[in-house]
């Protein structure tokens, strides 16, 4: 929409979890090391929590970028599922072709999967995105897969990735076997307001911004910060709605008053202009 105007190469403010768009502040490299600590040191279990929006997915997806070559990753994403099933995609995210849909062969044949992995040490992990969704029972028998290993170290290592009720249903009394198994439940922790400036620039960067052309007033930054509490998806809302109304008004200086205005636009119904055609005005 506003892409040419502000000469950018693509969306700055988009709503996936790109990792070319990760910017490391202090709660998001917080969040990598513990991964990397987890999985690296063959903690067996991790978890980790958030509010909706923060960028658990996002960290989640750059560390697996980063780290590829060692790794070898299930990423399951539906957790409305029995043991079952929930095997049957570990297996076919694992690039395993699965015949026998039993859960003794399911489980016989992740076994051996996981003794080649280890035997070209690789790093085999299951990373269940959404998990504050899984059933008691299907985190119980996640408990007892994590068992499998050799005499010397564990063969699996399982990433719970979820929303804070995570953190909740792992403190229940019938979970603390897992929750014993787990170094620690890490909550993220959103942006400071002293890093909002900086995570807009990064994202304006990575989408091809090479002038300065475009500026944030330190008031419209506190707006931005007010608004969202340092939450990423929602400072992206915002920056989104508010470069549109900039391009159409032709500002390359943000102030706080643009962005409370597109605050409240965001709150209420779609404003007119919206609809209208905003490539016309942008000279697209
Ligand atoms: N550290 C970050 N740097 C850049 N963008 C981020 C960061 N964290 C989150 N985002 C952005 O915020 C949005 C929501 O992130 P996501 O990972 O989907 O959140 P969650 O999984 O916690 O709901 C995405 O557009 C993502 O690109
Ligand atoms: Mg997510």
């Amino acid at each position: 929409m506003y892409e040419s105007y502000y000469q950018l190469d693509e969306p700055p403010f988009g709503s996936t979890p790109d990792p070319r768009f990760l910017y490391r502040s202090q709660g998001h490299r917080e969040a990598l090391a513990y991964v990397a600590y987890g999985l690296f040191g063959k903690k067996g279990f991790l978890a980790l929590t958030g509010e909706v929006g923060i960028g658990k997915t996002t960290v989640i997806r750059a560390f697996v970028h980063a780290f590829h070559p060692c790794l070898e990753v299930a990423f399951v994403l539906n957790t409305n599922v029995n043991f079952e099933e929930m095997l049957y995609l570990i297996l076919q995210d694992f690039g395993i072709d699965v015949k026998n849909t039993s859960k003794v062969m399911m489980l016989t044949t992740l076994n051996s999967f996981l003794i080649q992995k280890f035997a070209d040490q690789q790093n085999a992990v299951i990373i269940i995105d959404e998990a504050q969704n899984l059933a008691p029972d299907v985190l119980e028998e996640l408990r007892l897969l994590s068992n499998l290993e050799t005499d010397r170290q564990k063969l699996l290592q399982i990433v719970l990735v979820g929303q804070p009720e995570l953190g909740q249903m792992l403190a229940k009394r019938s979970l603390r076997q897992l929750r014993q198994r787990i170094p620690g439940v890490l909550e993220m922790r959103p942006l400071q307001a002293r890093e909002i400036n900086e995570y807009i620039r990064f994202r304006l960067r990575t989408a091809g911004m090479r002038n300065g052309r475009l500026e944030f007033t330190p008031e419209a930054q506190r707006a931005i910060y007010d608004y969202s509490a340092g939450i990423p998806r929602l400072i992206n809302q915002v920056c989104d709605r508010v470069l549109i109304r900039g391009c159409l008004e032709k500002k390359t200086r943000i102030s706080g008053d643009m962005v409370e205005a597109g605050v409240m636009e965001l709150q209420g119904p779609a404003p007119r202009w919206l609809s209208g055609d905003v490539r016309e005005a942008s000279g697209e």
